[in-house]
């Protein structure tokens, strides 16, 4: 009778939640990590190395599939993939959540931050700890932020001042900020997954772009950008996050041991960004196909003044106290 009992128990948490069956039931606990940037890049190698860290730590019991340059899913569908179990961790952009929260859209306030190390200390803050909590009623659990690093801009054409923009089409993440920073500069805004960002360059459907060297280099962009402008007028920076019903059914031992290995990978990530883009920034000068320009202290305050009144704009949105705490964190 018992023997039968302890079965019907096994089928019944195999039913509730094939994660609570013990590993030698149900075999190890499968963690699909899908992002949409170059394995080279330092999403890319935070990805791997949690790999790495959970099969030496956790074998047996956790498996860790990782899915580079939108191979499994890309912008605009891993979300929806996350929310039904079709992929168990994420690592997309802070301006691609604009539909679960306004919050993170400080993250897009051009010229906000003034350099990585002002991201890196907000990033540490208490506000953006909450920040991470700020989409759990939508089931999306935030695990932690990781840099790459500042925004660049590029153009098939030289991009010197803000007029130089006027008229041009640029690809943009799915965000309401960037809209308006490119409708501030009397540019158009082309919202647009990062894996057709290329081809679209490449056909001329848009004329410029936006992102940290690492992605510029990784995605060979300089093939079809023969000018990129030193603007550092914005940044790139990710949310760690997985399903929040997902995550809570792991058994605790294993959880917590995958939440100290991110940890760990995290602070990999963020201390290496920075070198992971000068290195992809010394092959774009090495390399020769761009034409790289430098602005003057002028030139750049030409280009903060074209932007700045963005910031009005959604000051509204992303709340006062968050816009205060991110301009805090600037060195005077
Ligand atoms: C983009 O879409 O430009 C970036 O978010 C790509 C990335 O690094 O995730």
């Amino acid at each position: 009778m018992f023997k039968y009992l302890s079965l019907a128990l096994a089928a019944l948490l195999l039913t509730v939640s094939p994660s609570m069956a013990t590993a030698e039931d149900a075999g190890p606990i499968v963690i699909k990590f899908s992002h949409v940037s170059a394995e080279s890049t330092p999403k890319g190698q935070g990805a791997l190395l949690f790999k790495k860290l959970v099969e030496e730590r956790l074998a047996g019991k956790v498996k860790v599939e990782v899915y580079a340059n939108s191979a499994l899913f890309g912008d605009g569908e891993e979300l929806a993939a996350l929310a039904d179990g079709r992929v168990q961790m994420l690592a997309p952009s802070l301006s691609k959540f604009d539909q679960y929260t306004k919050r993170l859209q400080v993250f897009d306030l051009p010229f906000l931050f003034s350099d990585q190390a002002a991201v890196d200390r907000f990033l540490k803050r208490e506000k953006s700890r909450e920040l991470l909590r700020s989409m759990n009623s939508s089931n999306i659990y935030g695990l932690g932020f990781w840099t790459n690093g500042m925004k660049q801009l590029s153009a098939n054409k030289p991009l010197r001042t803000p007029a130089d923009a006027k008229g041009l089409a640029f690809r943009i993440q799915a965000s309401s900020v960037l809209d308006a920073q490119f409708a501030a500069l009397g540019a158009t805004a082309v919202k647009m997954p990062f894996a057709e960002t290329y081809k679209a360059l490449e056909s001329g459907t848009v004329q410029g772009t936006e992102n940290p060297w690492s992605n510029f280099v990784s995605q060979k962009f300089e093939k079809v950008q023969p000018y990129v402008t030193i603007t550092n007028h914005g940044v790139l920076s990710y949310m760690v996050v997985t399903n929040s019903k997902f995550w809570t059914s792991i058994p605790f031992q294993i959880r917590t041991e995958l939440e100290s290995i991110l940890d760990e990978v995290t602070l990999s990530v963020n201390q290496t960004a920075e070198a992971n883009n000068q290195r992809d920034y010394d092959l774009l000068v090495a390399g020769g196909k761009a034409k790289i320009i430098t602005l003057t202290p002028a030139e750049q305050a030409a280009w903060r003044d074209a932007m700045l009144p963005v910031w009005k704009q959604f000051e509204g949105e992303i709340g006062a106290d968050v816009l205060h705490a991110a301009r805090a964190v600037n060195r005077k």
